[in-house]
């Protein structure tokens, strides 16, 4: 079709694609001319036990449709194996899709270290190894792009899940540092916080919800930030699902800037309460240089008759 993003002669490779968010990348990626690594352990949803199946039977399905893939079964922890995979296959790796995921939900009160540890192990140390392995070869081709998969548990938090926040929003900061660690190389990674129909969220949402959140929703967007056409895009936080597509961004409030002497007390910033929560004149910080550019234009304020001074940018400085 005339338009279409195609990624023929690319190698994509998605982990957790034996079901769900996965199942559906690889599939779409495959229908679109890629060769794809379909990788799962094959488990349960909360991490346990391990399955070929799930992997081959996407695997058979995208060949019996025309397309190129293959089989790992190897747990994220072991990134370097399924890269490996889609080296010996294919000979390269264009764009990894950091999508493999459980739950291990209680409240915090009953969260054991196993629940915490195993977490973090697949959602944080799998994206970490996957992409590690990536790494080289994105770096020496010039060409890398790299989606993680975050949660809007992660961005807000949720009850029972203090584990899949923390390991989900782990996913943030990691995706903010490879943009800027890849951009000199044309890597491109970007973050999602995707909401659909699956094994995660059957049970937590009603039919006629689920029913409006099919997984093929989530990758329209998935398809357009990791294709070669995305040149800009990177760093990046999205909302996506049920058709809507959304980009998230930090905002910083207007603030107080207090100067660092005996007058910067507790009671000083209680007084002032009011303008570090007041968002009227926000700034959207994306580095860590922006907190020194604050600090720099703080040491050029002045008091006014009543101590204090409102910046350029609506900031109200305490003096
Ligand atoms: P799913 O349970 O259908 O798919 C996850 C897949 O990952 C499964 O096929 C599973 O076998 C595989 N997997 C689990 N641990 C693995 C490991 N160690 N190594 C390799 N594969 C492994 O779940 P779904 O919903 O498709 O989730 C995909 C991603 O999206 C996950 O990271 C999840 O946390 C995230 N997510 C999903 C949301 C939703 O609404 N479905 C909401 C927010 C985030």
């Amino acid at each position: 079709m005339a338009g279409q993003l195609r990624f023929d002669d690319q190698v994509v490779v998605v982990t957790g694609a034996g079901g769900g968010l996965g199942k559906a990348y690889a599939t779409f990626f495959a229908s679109r001319g890629a060769s794809v690594v379909v990788n799962d352990l094959g488990g349960s949803f909360k991490g346990e036990g391990n399955d070929s199946k799930a992997a081959d039977v996407v695997v058979n399905e995208i060949k019996a449709a025309g397309g190129k893939a293959v089989a790992n079964y190897d747990s994220v922890e072991n990134g370097d194996k399924i890269i490996d995979t889609a080296i010996k296959a294919f000979g390269r790796v264009d764009i990894l899709i950091n999508n493999a995921g459980i739950l291990r939900d209680v409240s915090f009160k009953n969260m054991k270290d196993q629940d915490w540890d195993l977490i973090f192990k697949v959602h944080v140390k799998g994206s970490y190894k996957c992409a590690r392995a990536a790494w080289p070869y994105f770096r020496k081709q010039k060409y890398g792009r790299v989606i993680n998969t975050a949660s809007a548990a992660g961005l807000f938090g949720n009850f029972g899940q203090a584990n899949y926040s923390a390991a989900k929003l782990a996913m943030v900061g990691f995706t903010e540092t490879l943009a800027k660690e890849g951009a000199k190389y044309n890597i491109l990674a970007n973050v999602i916080a995707p909401i659909a129909a699956s094994r995660m969220t059957e049970t937590v949402m009603p039919p006629d919800v689920l029913a409006l959140m099919k997984p093929d929703w989530v990758v329209p967007l998935v398809a357009t930030l990791v294709h070669k056409n995305n040149t800009s895009e990177t760093g990046s936080i999205f909302e996506v699902g049920g058709g809507h597509v959304a980009k998230i961004r930090w905002e910083r409030s207007g603030g107080l800037l207090c100067k660092c002497d005996d007058s910067y007390t507790p009671s000083a910033i209680l007084k002032k309460w009011d303008s570090v929560t007041d968002f009227s004149n926000p700034q959207y910080p994306s580095g860590p240089n922006d907190f020194l550019t604050l600090l720099e234009e703080s040491q050029q304020l002045g008091a006014n008759e009543q101590g204090e001074k409102i910046d350029f940018n609506g900031r109200v400085a305490l003096v």
